[in-house]
């Protein structure tokens, strides 16, 4: 009898151990969690601050190149400044999202936000056979955080881009507005997605633009770190909306953003 009693108060404490094991291992888990979503995070600012440095190496290496050309000079020197302010912008509002600090959302007038990505990368998609369609109503507004909206369109742009050459292509910007939604689509006749890395594609990491992968097809393409998806979702998820995407291979994509318009209370506007 002695010896059940004992044995009963034997597992008990082996059963108080273990729980206190786990409790500890959750614990842990949890700050590690917490460390890889910084690091997620950090690799996402550096992303998005290359997609920045690239034009404003180009607009300064315009600027030194026609030092006598005074407007061109100009020009480029305007819009290296501008870019760096951007990319200041850029790092504040993504720590503040790490932070989870609220960031103020206004209405922002996408025609413009658009035209402002174009003229921030620098990049003449004629040249590279792209035509660029932009169907956007002049006074179509969404309700966001301004810089976070623009690094997700210019994402988008990107991958598009990417997605069409080195043969050409069509990229096609459009917008719309419901009752209580916007619409935003960036769609391209590139090379499309595999149906097989579909479900992946808004993950962190993942890219088919590696040496080894699919991307390899067209010497000369950037590679790719796989972060400006998974970025473009994190930033829509905090707006309250939400990203999609259609795909063939060889048909191309269309890129669907959804957000929600805000309530007409507090903010006066129709947007
Ligand atoms: N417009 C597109 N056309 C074809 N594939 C795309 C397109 N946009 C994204 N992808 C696919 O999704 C992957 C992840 O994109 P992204 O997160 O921007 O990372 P990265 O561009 O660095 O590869 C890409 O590697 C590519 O396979
Ligand atoms: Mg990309």
């Amino acid at each position: 009898m002695t010896s059940i009693i004992e044995k009963r108060v034997s597992l008990h404490r082996d059963l108080a151990n273990q729980q206190q094991q786990n409790d500890a291992l959750k614990a842990q888990v949890l700050q590690l969690q917490s460390l890889a979503n910084i690091g997620t995070a950090v690799y996402m600012i550096a992303h998005e601050i290359n997609n920045l440095l690239t034009p404003l190496a180009n607009y300064a290496a315009l600027a030194l190149e026609n030092p006598d050309d005074k407007s061109l000079t100009d020009k480029a020197l305007r819009k290296t400044l501008q870019n760096c302010r951007r990319a200041a912008k850029m790092m504040e509002s993504m720590l503040a999202m790490v932070n989870g600090r609220r960031q103020e959302k206004e209405n922002v007038p996408l025609a413009a936000l658009v035209e402002d990505v174009f003229a921030c990368l620098c990049r003449d998609f004629a040249k590279d056979g792209i035509t660029v369609e932009i169907q956007i109503p002049q006074d179509l507004t969404v309700w966001a955080v301004p810089v976070q909206i623009q690094h997700v369109i210019m994402n988008l742009i990107l991958n598009a881009r990417h997605a069409m050459l080195p043969r050409g292509g069509v990229l096609t910007i459009r917008a719309s507005q419901a009752t209580d939604v916007t619409h935003i689509e960036v769609a391209d006749t590139g090379s499309g997605i595999e149906p097989a890395d579909l479900p992946y594609i808004f993950e962190s990491f993942f890219t088919t633009k590696r040496p080894e992968g699919r991307g390899t097809r067209d010497e000369g393409r950037e590679l790719g770190c796989g972060l400006g998806l998974a970025f473009c979702k994190k930033v829509i998820d905090a707006h309250d909306g939400c990203i999609s995407v259609e795909s063939q291979p060889g048909q191309g994509s269309k890129f669907r953003v959804t957000l929600p318009r805000p309530q007409q209370v507090g903010n006066g506007s129709s947007g």
